[in-house]
C-alpha cells in the first residue's frame, strides 16, 4: 500500500503525503509550490481563474474518447489527493524557451487583459480549446470560455484572442508534455493524518468493506460538489474513499443500444460517448455547467448528489436508466426511480457503492427532449428541468415518460399523468389537458431561485413548448 500519491507537475516529478494532499490543488500549487499564476476568484468552479490542464491517470482499459489526454479543470474545487498518476500542467509551464506562448502573445496582440486577473485561467481555457479543436469558429470559442468570467476587459476581445492565435506557432500539450507515466498505480493509497483519512483501494470488494467499516466516509469522485462544500460549506470529511484505482469504475460503451457510463465516467466523456446515439442528450449537456466543471463532474455523482434540480436526473428518469449498486452480497440494479427514497435520500446500503449507470438509446421512432430552466442560460444551476420520452402512433401517445426536476423532494417521473394521457387523440385540448395535470400534480417550494407558482407555470409551459415543437401537427 503506498503512503503517498505522485504526479507530473509542468513535467516534474511530485511526490505528496501527509496534510498537504487534503488541500484544494489550487492551495497546493499557490502555497506549496509557489505557482502563482493560477489564481483563484470564486473558488466555487464558477469562475475558471483557476483553470489548470490535466491529464488524469486511468487504466489501460478504459476507452480513450478524446484526442488529446489534456483536459481543463478547476483546480479551486479539485483536491491534491486526486493528482494521483496524473501529468498536470499550470499556466506556468505553457511558456516557450522562457517566453510567453503563442496564446498568450495573442493575448497581448489583441488586448485579451486588463487588470489581468482572469487572464491566465482564460489562457489556460484556450489551450483546452487548441488541445481539441484544430481550427475553432467563434462558437467554439464562445463554449470553451463559458467557464470563465473576465470583469473588465469584456469578452469581445479575448474572444478573438482565441480566433487569432496562429496554430503553426501553438505546441500542444500533448506534444509538449507527452504523458509519464507513475509507476505503482496498481497498488492501492492509504494515507492517515491527525486530521483525515485517505484510502483508494484497487478492488470494488475493498472499497465496500472500507465502507461498510467506515459509515462516515465519503466517496470523492469528480469533487464538483464536494469541493465546493469543502471550499464554502467548510465541510471536512474526516475519511475520504476514491474509487480512481478500480479499473471497472471506467467502463464506457454503446453496444446493441444500451449505454453503461461507470461510476468514473465524466459528463465530458458522456458527450462523445452518446453524440451520435443520443444527441438530444449531447445537445442538453451542452448548458449543463461549463467544460471545465464536465471534465470532472461524472454523470454516477450527479445522480448520486441526489439533488432534486440535477440536471440529468430528468433524462436517464425518462429513459428508464438503471443504476447498479456493489456491496458486500453482490451487485444489484434498480430502476433510477426507485433510487430516490426521499430528500437526498437513497436506496444504498452502508457498503454498497454505484458502479454504473445503464440506459437503452431510445428508438429512432421515439421523440426525447431535454428541458432546463434557469437564471442565464449558460453555467447556471436549474430552478425547472423536465425531459420527455414520447411515441405516437395514429396521433395518440403510444409510449410516454417524463420527469420533472426542481418540483418536489426528488425528482419525479409523472406515471399517473402518462397514463392518463396515453391513447387519447392529440390536438390542443389534449394539450391544454396534459399542462394542468401536470401542473396539478406538482407541489413545488418556494427558494430563491423561484417562487411555488413560478414553477408550477414552468412545468406547464416546458410541457406545451414541448408539444408545439414535437407533437402537434406531426404524426
Ligand atoms: C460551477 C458548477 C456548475 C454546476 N452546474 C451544474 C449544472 O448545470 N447542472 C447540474 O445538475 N449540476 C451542476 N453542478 C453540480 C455538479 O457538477 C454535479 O452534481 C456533478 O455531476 C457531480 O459529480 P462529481 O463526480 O463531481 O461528484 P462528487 O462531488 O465527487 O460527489 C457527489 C456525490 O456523489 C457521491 N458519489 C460519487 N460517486 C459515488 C459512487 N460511485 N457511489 C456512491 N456515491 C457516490 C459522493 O459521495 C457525493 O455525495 C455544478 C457544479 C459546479 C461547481
Ligand atoms: S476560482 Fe473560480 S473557478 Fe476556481
Ligand atoms: S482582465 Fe480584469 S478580470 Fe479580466
Amino acid at each position: 500500500m503506498r503512503d503517498s500519491v505522485s504526479f507530473y507537475l509542468n513535467g516534474v516529478k511530485k511526490t505528496v503525503s501527509g496534510e498537504n494532499l487534503f488541500l484544494p490543488l489550487s492551495s497546493y500549487l499557490r502555497y506549496e509550490t509557489q505557482l502563482t499564476g493560477t489564481k483563484v476568484v470564486c473558488a466555487e468552479g464558477d469562475c475558471g481563474a483557476c483553470t489548470v490542464m490535466l491529464a488524469k491517470w486511468k487504466p489501460e482499459s478504459a476507452v480513450k474518447v478524446t484526442a488529446s489526454p489534456y483536459i481543463g479543470i478547476n483546480s479551486c474545487i479539485a483536491m491534491t489527493f486526486a493528482m494521483d498518476g496524473a501529468n498536470l500542467v499550470t499556466v506556468e509551464g505553457l511558456k516557450e524557451n522562457n517566453e510567453l506562448c503563442e496564446v498568450q502573445c495573442s493575448m497581448v496582440r489583441n488586448f485579451g487583459g486588463q487588470c489581468g486577473f482572469c487572464t491566465p485561467g482564460f489562457v489556460m481555457a484556450i489551450t483546452n480549446m487548441f488541445e481539441h479543436k484544430k481550427n475553432p469558429t467563434e462558437q467554439n470559442a464562445k463554449n470553451y470560455l463559458t467557464g470563465n468570467l473576465c470583469r473588465c476587459t469584456g469578452y469581445q476581445p479575448i474572444i478573438k484572442s482565441a480566433l487569432d492565435v496562429d496554430i503553426a506557432k501553438h505546441n500542444t500539450l500533448n506534444k509538449k508534455y507527452p504523458l509519464k507515466p507513475v509507476s505503482q498505480m496498481t497498488e492501492g493509497v492509504l494515507v492517515k493524518t491527525a486530521f483525515a483519512e485517505y484510502f483508494a483501494p484497487v478492488t470494488i470488494e475493498e472499497a465496500c468493506k472500507y465502507k461498510s467499516e467506515n459509515p462516515e466516509c465519503t466517496i470523492f469522485s469528480g469533487a464538483t460538489d464536494l469541493g465546493v462544500q469543502f471550499n464554502k460549506g467548510h465541510i471536512r470529511p474526516k475519511k475520504i474513499l476514491s474509487l480512481h484505482l478500480i479499473p471497472e469504475m471506467y467502463v464506457s460503451s454503446v453496444s446493441e443500444k444500451v449505454v453503461i457510463v461507470g461510476a468514473r465516467v465524466t459528463l465530458s466523456e458522456l458527450q462523445k460517448l452518446i453524440e451520435k446515439e443520443v444527441p438530444s442528450l449531447d445537445r442538453f449537456l451542452n448548458i449543463f455547467a461549463s467544460p471545465q466543471i464536465k471534465n470532472s463532474a461524472t454523470l454516477v455523482g450527479n445522480l448520486a448528489n441526489a439533488s432534486p434540480i440535477a440536471d440529468t436526473t430528468p433524462a436517464m428518469m425518462s429513459l428508464d436508466a438503471k443504476v447498479t449498486v456493489y456491496g458486500l452480497k453482490g451487485s444489484r440494479s434498480m430502476p433510477l426511480k426507485d433510487f430516490y427514497v426521499g430528500y437526498k435520500k437513497l436506496n444504498l446500503q452502508q457498503d454498497e457503492i454505484i458502479t454504473s449507470v445503464t440506459f437503452k438509446v431510445p428508438p429512432t421512432d421515439h421523440i426525447f427532449e431535454n428541458y432546463k430552466v434557469s437564471q442565464r442560460r449558460d453555467l447556471d444551476i436549474s430552478t425547472v428541468n423536465a425531459s420527455f420520452n414520447f411515441k405516437i402512433e395514429n396521433k395518440k401517445v403510444s409510449f410516454a415518460r417524463i420527469s420533472l426536476g426542481g418540483v418536489g423532494a426528488t425528482t419525479l417521473r409523472m406515471t399517473e399523468v402518462e397514463d392518463k394521457i396515453s391513447n387519447v387523440a392529440i390536438d390542443s385540448q389534449w394539450v391544454s389537458n396534459t399542462k394542468k395535470l401536470l401542473m396539478d400534480s406538482v407541489k413545488p417550494l418556494t427558494d430563491v431561485r423561484g417562487q411555488a407558482d413560478y414553477r408550477k407555470i414552468l412545468v406547464g409551459n416546458l410541457f406545451e413548448k414541448f408539444a408545439a415543437e414535437n407533437l402537434l401537427g406531426k404524426n
